[in-house]
């Protein structure tokens, strides 16, 4: 997830560059460059840690003339954060220079064997591989840069959108893809183009747009018309697209507010979240983490989590799913009480600390108790190089991108993805999972995000059922077993976003005291997917609906017997009771969405809410 910007054409490339970068910041901002070709055909490559507004600091007062040139603000995965693992990133002789969005997941043997062949690196990341990869084919095979990037795309495994430009050739930039996102826009009568991540960079200086598709590859050339090629080295029709972009939306990618479009983003960051850890071909499931900390994670005594609000919701499925799959202990710990209780923590046990921001405060002492008492530190977060990740012993970035909204969705559904990967990897290390188990999660799991996909086409009927709880001021949220949680989160989405009171309770606990509360103002949502306890959750709902309480019911897909007994209902696909939680959070997700939406409330920054509660 992050930005990337080109230009070739007769204006000023370096306007045009950063304003794109702006525009693509929401996709992530650890670090950003450019690389401009001036018109002595003079390669300058500016990069810096942070915002876009900082690259602008550097390059001020520098050479930012040209009419070519590639830009990028980067969400880090593989390298820390910095100006030196910033891209743009440049081959070995100066030739070339290349951004990416994406992953390349074969990056280490490749850079073993352009090493062995006399290349140096100058960053930790995955990227400059690639870079090094086209010049080395380019020269090896004597190769032109189009043909050059077919080559060395065919023995790449991965993710990429990338753009490269040769100083040796200042008329052409290549473009190609390969599931991260590629718009290229048609300037003038063909003497100008633009290539970006999506189309808010472009949007305001053309409309005719050409969104590549996996594994094509572009060539734009000043005068001349695009052409598109694939890795099979087949010409491509280019279809050109009208698209007119309301600029004011442009920030969002075309959502109204970053939290429904982190919402919608869910299929995609999970696909990106599992990418070469889920190998569905060879049935099995490989973190780097459990490998490389094989024995200490086997045999821990008992795993600690520690974290807060949403990922301590997380956290009590991470429960679930390791005592399940792994047969070990779990605690599951509010950071903040955690580090203040003087806890028993012993050498083998495992902590975990899970992290969105990878810098809330009450998170981060409570890994610092877990070290200085000597247990093994895990994380699971998903800024790369933050303060929380840099302070364990390994972990399992959740690569869902830049999470903007204050309330967390994309991260949740992150979070417990890797959870699930996890508890199976080091299950299948311990031998504690059935074999078959094992295979028929990792089959379910990966379609998983074509199921939330399903859900999602729901969004307009949920937009209108929302209507009719605006007026509730208090909720009541209700779950059983592995959905218990998704009560909890639900809850908490509501609140934080519409400021309606909401509680989330095992459903079996509401005759212990809650029950008092339902009358026909208290909207009671059931989470009442067809799992284990169903029946027993029928018999609650059947409590709720003989004192006047009003149900919203989360079902699945077919279930013929709550439809009859509720007001509202709303379906997910089925699914394994494991990876309910995946699903049934989403309408939880959107109804509160939509509920804060017709309240006219500030969805993506609440009030009192700070995205990452760095204070304690
Ligand atoms: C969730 O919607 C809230 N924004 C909040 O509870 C959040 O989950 C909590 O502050 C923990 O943040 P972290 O995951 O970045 O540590
Ligand atoms: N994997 C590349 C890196 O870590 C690209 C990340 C991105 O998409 O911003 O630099």
């Amino acid at each position: 997830m992050c930005g990337i910007v080109g230009y070739i054409g007769k204006r000023q490339a370096y306007p045009i560059l950063i304003g794109g970068l702006h525009r693509l910041e929401y996709r992530g901002y650890d670090s950003a460059g450019v690389a401009l070709l001036s018109e002595t055909d003079k390669l300058n490559v500016y990069k810096a840690k942070g915002k876009v507004s900082e690259l602008e600091n550097v390059a001020q007062e520098k050479d930012c003339t040209g009419t070519i040139g590639i830009a990028h603000t980067r969400w880090a995965t593989h390298g820390e954060p910095s100006a030196r693992n910033a891209h743009p990133h440049v081959s070995e002789s100066g030739n070339l220079t290349l951004v990416h969005n994406g992953i390349i997941e074969n990056y280490v043997v490749l850079r073993d064997q352009l090493k062995s062949r006399g290349y140096h690196f100058q960053s930790d990341t995955d990227t400059e591989v690639l870079v090094q990869l086209i010049e080395y084919v380019q020269q090896s095979l004597g190769l032109n840069l189009e043909q050059a990037v077919q080559a060395a795309l065919k023995r790449v495994i991965g993710a990429y959108a990338i753009v490269v430009l040769d100083r040796r050739f200042p008329n052409r930039l290549v473009a190609a893809r390969k599931s991260s996102p590629m718009v290229v826009g048609i300037g003038e009568d063909q003497s100008e183009y633009f290539v970006a991540s999506d189309a808010s960079p472009i949007a305001e200086y053309t409309t005719q747009m050409v969104y590549l598709k996996d594994e094509e590859i572009v060539v734009c050339e000043r005068g001349r018309d695009l052409h598109v090629f694939n890795l099979s080295n087949e010409d491509v029709p280019v279809e050109v697209k009208n698209v007119e972009l309301d600029l004011t939306m442009l920030d969002k990618g075309g959502f109204p507010h970053f939290m429904l479009k982190e919402i919608f983003d869910q299929p995609a960051v999970l696909e990106d979240c599992m990418r070469g850890r889920l190998l569905p071909e060879h049935r099995r499931i490989v973190l780097s983490a459990v490998t490389d900390h094989r024995e200490r994670l086997t045999q821990a005594r008992r795993f600690i989590i520690v974290s807060c609000g949403t990922s301590w919701h997380a956290g009590l499925i991470g429960k679930q799913l390791i005592e399940h799959f792994c047969k070990i202990p779990v605690e599951v710990e509010y950071a903040s009480e955690f580090r203040y209780r003087e806890p028993v923590i012993m050498p083998d046990d495992v902590v975990m600390a899970i992290s969105q921001s990878g810098e809330t405060a009450d998170t981060l002492a409570a890994i610092e108790l877990a070290r200085e008492a000597g247990a093994f530190v895990f994380g699971v977060v998903n800024a790369v190089g933050s303060s929380i990740a840099r302070n364990t012993d390994t972990g399992t970035y959740i690569h869902v991108g830049p999470e903007i909204g204050v309330a967390s969705t994309k991260a949740f559904t992150g979070q417990v993805c890797v959870l699930t990967m996890l508890a199976l990897a080091l299950g299948e290390a311990r031998g504690t999972v059935d074999p078959g188990e094992y295979h028929a999660v990792i089959e379910e799991l990966q379609h998983i995000p074509e199921k939330i996909g399903r859900i999602l086409e729901q969004n307009d009927r949920i937009e209108v059922l929302s209507k009719i709880f605006t007026y509730a001021h208090n909720f009541l949220y209700l779950g059983r077993g592995w959905n218990y949680p998704v009560a909890l989160e639900g809850a908490l989405k509501l609140k934080e976003i519409s400021y309606i009171h909401a509680e989330g309770y095992p459903a079996a606990e509401m005759k212990h005291g809650p029950i008092a509360l339902i009358d026909q103002e208290m909207p009671v949502v059931f989470i009442a997917t067809h799992h284990q306890q169903y029946e027993k959750i029928i018999s609650n709902m059947q409590e709720v609906r003989s004192r006047n309480g009003r149900i919203i019911a989360i079902i699945t897909e077919g279930d013929q017997v709550v439809p009859g007994m509720v007001s509202e209902y709303i379906e997910v696909p089925e699914t394994l009771a494991c990876l309910a939680p995946l699903l049934s959070v989403i309408p939880l997700q959107l109804l509160a969405y939509h509920v804060a939406v017709q309240k006219g409330l500030n969805v993506d920054q609440p009030r009192n809410l700070a995205k990452s509660v760095t204070v304690e």
